[in-house]
């Protein structure tokens, strides 16, 4: 399978002064991930674990306060193309080179931010027209009508404006809308978190067609609900405290959880009551950490109920084990259960 992005031990901190004290908040500290053509690859994690910041990184869309701080950031194109982070002199030609040809992103408050007073077809245009200078209004609403209609939404969409359209209408328009370029990758952050169990299923299906029809290669799926990526995802990848802490086939993550967290957020899933579940409640004890100063070693061990010694002074590694990699000492050299 081909690869269609690379991150390498990526870092991107929030840079924050307290008087004239310069501290960092590592939301994204460490992170290294494949993606390859195909895949739907689902991010999960509890709530302030680094999934949102992640999504903005891998768009190399870094505005302060948040820096990149490291690591490696390789996109790599349908036709062989590389792009690397490094090449970049500025935000500015990240988003013309990059943004809706390559990469798109479907923010979390997507629905809610978008201008009231904008159209839909406004909103085509403005995208093909990044890539196309000179391309009319009319040829955009048509090539507008014909993706919607692809995507099993009426044409006269591209007619209204946002808060016409009901929730999971504006969300597969605007989906629609973000991968008009045919962008390799997709990074969609809780597109499903504010619609109701009905409309959250249409929303998903909408996604598998995009990558069915080939108008997107990969998609990452940012939620901090598991049940819903395993209905789409085939891998998941599990963040913890800016860092993945398990990647894999989104079946033995979800059978057989190798990671003490991965655990926890599968056994909150199947003991709490969807209510509950909506309410993102969690049953693994205690809070994630502050990332501003996070626990040494293994950042889960003052949660975690097999904590060793090693694991409060050294990090483990990121290593495969079977069909997925986990970073945890309990399946490595050094760990006490090797
Ligand atoms: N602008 C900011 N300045 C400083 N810290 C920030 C900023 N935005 C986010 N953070 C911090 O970065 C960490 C990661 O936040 P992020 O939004 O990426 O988490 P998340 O996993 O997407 O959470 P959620 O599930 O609630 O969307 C959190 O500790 C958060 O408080
Ligand atoms: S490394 Fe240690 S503290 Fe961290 S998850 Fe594994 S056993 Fe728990
Ligand atoms: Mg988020």
């Amino acid at each position: 399978m081909e690869k269609r992005m690379i991150l390498e031990n990526l870092k991107a901190y929030y840079r924050q002064l307290k008087g004239t004290t310069e501290y960092f908040v590592k939301a994204v500290d460490g992170v290294s991930l494949e993606i390859y053509e195909g895949d739907i690859l689902g991010l999960v994690g509890e709530s302030g674990c680094g999934k949102s910041t992640l999504a903005k990184t891998m768009m190399m869309d870094l505005t302060p306060p948040l820096q990149y701080m490291g690591g490696r950031l390789e996109i790599i194109s349908r036709d062989g193309k590389s792009f690397e982070i490094s090449q970049f002199k500025n935000r500015d030609e990240v988003k013309r080179k990059l943004w809706g040809k390559h990469i798109a992103y479907v923010p979390q408050d997507a629905l809610n931010a978008l201008m009231p007073t904008i159209k839909i077809k406004k909103i085509a245009y403005d995208v093909l027209r990044s890539h196309d200078k000179n391309i009319s209004f009319q040829k955009a609403v048509e090539i507008a009508k014909e993706r919607l209609i692809e995507l099993d939404l009426p044409d006269y969409v591209v007619e209204l404006y946002p808060f016409q359209l009901s929730g999971g209408m504006r969300q597969r328009a605007v989906l629609a809308m973000a991968t008009l370029l045919n962008p390799e990758i997709l990074i969609v952050d809780e597109p499903t978190s504010a619609l109701d169990v009905t409309t959250q299923k249409i929303v998903l299906k909408s996604l598998i067609k995009l990558r069915k029809l080939g108008f997107v290669d990969s998609i990452v799926f940012i939620t901090h609900d598991i049940s819903t990526v395993r209905q789409i995802a085939n891998r998941i990848a599990v963040m913890y405290a800016g860092k993945i802490v398990e990647v894999g086939p989104t079946e033995s993550i979800i059978r057989e959880p190798l990671h003490p967290y991965t655990q926890g957020l599968i056994n909150s899933v199947a003991s709490i009551e969807p209510e509950g579940r909506e309410k993102g409640l969690s049953y693994i004890p205690g809070q994630p950490p502050n990332l501003m100063d996070p626990p040494s070693g293994c950042r889960f061990h003052p949660r975690c109920p097999y904590a060793m010694e090693i694991c409060r002074k050294e990090e483990p590694k990121l290593l495969k084990v079977g069909e997925s990699q986990v970073a945890c000492w309990l399946y490595q050299e050094g760990g006490e259960n090797v």
